[in-house]
This record gives structure tokens, C-alpha cells and sequence, in this order.
């Protein structure tokens, strides 16, 4: 979300490409900073005062994500560049103060936009506004959002989040900017809990870019994992024409698991955060496909996922596993070109082995997160 930290322990906004407006910063108070950027929710004090807009409307966007990445279920995800949703939010004197009204959902696929609701208690941009509505405790205006879908839903990109996370940041910037990253994140966890399950490793590097650790649930702490600026790191994104909802791929997972494999995938996520501080892909490759836990479980729903996640290795990438709950499957190279043949080849897997049509992708990591793209003055 374009706050970076510095050494000094305060934050600083930096401006994500293309040049974008900023309200002021977000506050800092609570945010706790450290060489390992912890973030702490501080539980959120209600403001005594109703704050005003400071802009007529606003236009946000936030990226996809690649969730859990092999052994870190529920505790890692990344940010992508090149995809993702944009809101736009107005100050709409027909709407009841207090309230908000989703007056449009568009995608570049018709079909996408029908399936969602407009009813914001149940739509994941709407819940995340209205949450952040009542942490800013808004009662004297309305506002009218509109939700534009670049990510297909159910495809293990953070669909869901990315729709939470730009509605979040909306409402925040056209109100002054006055929540923490903790704040935002928590009023996406809890779109992300009603929609597809409390899991905040889609929606916390939707807010913040980067490679973010879920250190803990309760209270939410948060960790940025810095991957070196100047090492090259590619996600190859192979998503097949196959539905695999997050409840149901949750649902499909052990309630318990054996100590001995809970040494091994604590021991493959901890190699995992390491190795991507360390700008080391071969190390994070092997470790983001060693996971024992989740993904047995979840690539036999997938048909051919196994076979894809052996084309992706064989081919020559560092590592490869489902993204998120699936069914796209995520491998990482460090070069866009050998990007391209390893798609190529995960698709003709996907085919070969699944009989499902696949499309490649090639994107690199988005350090930014959800960001204001425009704003229009009251
Ligand atoms: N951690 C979540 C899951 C991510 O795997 O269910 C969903 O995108």
C-alpha cells in the first residue's frame, strides 16, 4: 500500500509507478517497526468524531495473490504484479448516511460479474467498506462503490481478497487516510472469513505487497519479508478451466495432523522465509514445494495438478505448487523467457494428464500493494 519502512522505526510513503495520489499517510502509532517489519494490531479505538470525506470519489487497486506457497498455510502469501481489481468509491447523497450501495460490478468476462451479488453485507468488497465504514464510524454520509473484476473468481489468485482489499483502502483514502495496515487488514480478514474461510495469507499482501507472514491470528501480527530489490523472481501462474471454491478446498483438509509431519512443513516454511530474505530461489523453490500437509490432500481434486507440479520441475523451475486453494498452480523462475517455456509446458500438462484447457501467465512480485490510483477533489 506504497508504506515502506525504513531503519528509523517510523514509515514512510513511497510513490508506486504510475505517479498516485495520497491523501496523507496512513497513521503509524500502532504500527510496530523492527528489521523484520513486525506489524501489531492494536485493538481499534472508535474516533468521537464523525470524520468528513476528503475527496469526491476515489479509484483503488489491489493485486493478486499467491497464498500459502507450498508449506505455509494460512501464515504466508505474496503479492503479483500485472493483476487485480480496482474499486471506485463516490460520496452519493441517494445512498443513506452511513451506508453503501454497490452500484456496479463490470469484468472483462460477463459471466464473472453476474455471479456476484450487489448486496454489499454479502459481496467481499462491500463487507470490507462497510467494515472499515464502522472502524472510521461514518454516519453522516453515503457512498456508491464500483467493483471492477480483473481477477476470475475461484481461481486461487485472491479473487476475493483483492476485491476486500481495494474496497478497504478506498474507504480509508477518501476519508483522510486515518486507519492502520493492521486496521485494513482486519476489515478484509473479516470479508475473507464470511466468503471463503479466516485466512488472512490472500488478503494481508493484497494490503501490503510484497511477501508477507501471518505470525498470528490473535491478536493479528503481521510480518513483511523483504525479497532483495535487486534479484530477478518470476511467478509462472498456470490456471486451468476447472472450479475449485476456497470452502470446499478448505473443507477438504485433516482437522489434525502427526508431530512429525508438523516438523517438517515448520521446518520447510521457516527455510522457505529464509531463503526469500536471502534472494535464494533455489532454496525457496525447494522449500514452497515440500509441503506434506495441505497440498497431497488438495492436488488429487485438481485433475492433473501432480503432473503439472513434475513438468514445472523437470522443465526447470526452482519450484512449483497450487496457488492458494487452487486450481491455478504457481511455479517460480528467475527468468520471465524460461517463465514462458515452463508455462507452456505446465499447460500441456494440464491437458495431457487432467484433459483441462490451462492459460499461462508470467508476472513478478508486486512490492506495492492495494494503492490509491486517482481521486477527485470535493
Ligand atoms: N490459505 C488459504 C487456503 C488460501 O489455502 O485455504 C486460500 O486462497
Amino acid at each position: 500500500m506504497a508504506i515502506c519502512h525504513n531503519n528509523q522505526s517510523t514509515l514512510k510513503l513511497i510513490s508506486p509507478s504510475p505517479p498516485t495520489t495520497f491523501s496523507k499517510p496512513y497513521r503509524t502509532t500502532s504500527i510496530r517497526c523492527c528489521t523484520t517489519s513486525s506489524i501489531n494490531a492494536a485493538p481499534f479505538k472508535a474516533l468521537t468524531t464523525d470524520p468528513s470525506p476528503v475527496f469526491a470519489s476515489v479509484r483503488t487497486f489491489a493485486p493478486a495473490t499467491v497464498a500459502n506457497l507450498g508449506p505455509g498455510f494460512d501464515i504466508l502469501g505474496c503479492a503479483v504484479d500485472g493483476l487485480g481489481d480496482h474499486v471506485t468509491l463516490a460520496v452519493d447523497p441517494h445512498v443513506h448516511p452511513g451506508q453503501i450501495s454497490i452500484s456496479q460490478i463490470t469484468a472483462a468476462n460477463d459471466s464473472v460479474g453476474k455471479k456476484l451479488t450487489k448486496n454489499p453485507n454479502f459481496n467481499c468488497a462491500g463487507i470490507a467498506a462497510l467494515a472499515v465504514m464502522k472502524m472510521l464510524d461514518i454516519r453522516s454520509v453515503g457512498l456508491s462503490l464500483s467493483l471492477e473484476k480483473g481477477l476470475p473468481l475461484g481461481s486461487g489468485l485472491g479473487s476475493s481478497a483483492a476485491s476486500a482489499a481495494a474496497a478497504a483502502v478506498a474507504v480509508n483514502e477518501l476519508f483522510g487516510g486515518r486507519l492502520t495496515v493492521s486496521d485494513l487488514v482486519l476489515a478484509g480478514l473479516e470479508s475473507e472469513s464470511r466468503v471463503s474461510g479466516y485466512h488472512a495469507d490472500n488478503v494481508a499482501p493484497a494490503i501490503m505487497g510484497g511477501f508477507v507472514l501471518i505470525q498470528g491470528y490473535n491478536p493479528l501480527e503481521l510480518k513483511r519479508l523483504r525479497f532483495p530489490e535487486e534479484k530477478d523472481l518470476f511467478f509462472v501462474l498456470v490456471s486451468p478451466e476447472f472450479e475449485a471454491p476456497t470452502k470446499k478446498m478448505r473443507a477438504a483438509l485433516p482437522t489434525e495432523i502427526t508431530m512429525s509431519h508438523h516438523v517438517w512443513n515448520c521446518g520447510q516454511a521457516v527455510a522457505l522465509a529464509a531463503s526469500l530474505l536471502e534472494g535464494d530461489l533455489k532454496g525457496l523453490g525447494t522449500a514452497m514445494s515440500s509441503d506434506r500437509i495441505v497440498e497431497p490432500k488438495r492436488a488429487p481434486l485438481i485433475p492433473g495438478m501432480e503432473a503439472v507440479k513434475k513438468a514445472a520441475i523437470e522443465a526447470g523451475a526452482f519450484g512449483c505448487t497450487i496457488s492458494g486453494s487452487g486450481p491455478t498452480a504457481v511455479a517460480v523462475v528467475d527468468s520471465e523467457e524460461r517463465g514462458r517455456e515452463i508455462g507452456h509446458r505446465m499447460v500441456e500438462a494440464f491437458m495431457k494428464e487432467g484433459n483441462l484447457k490451462a492459460s499461462a501467465m508470467v508476472n513478478s512480485l508486486d512490492r506495492v500493494g492495494a494503492r490509491l490510483v486517482s481521486s477527485i477533489p470535493l
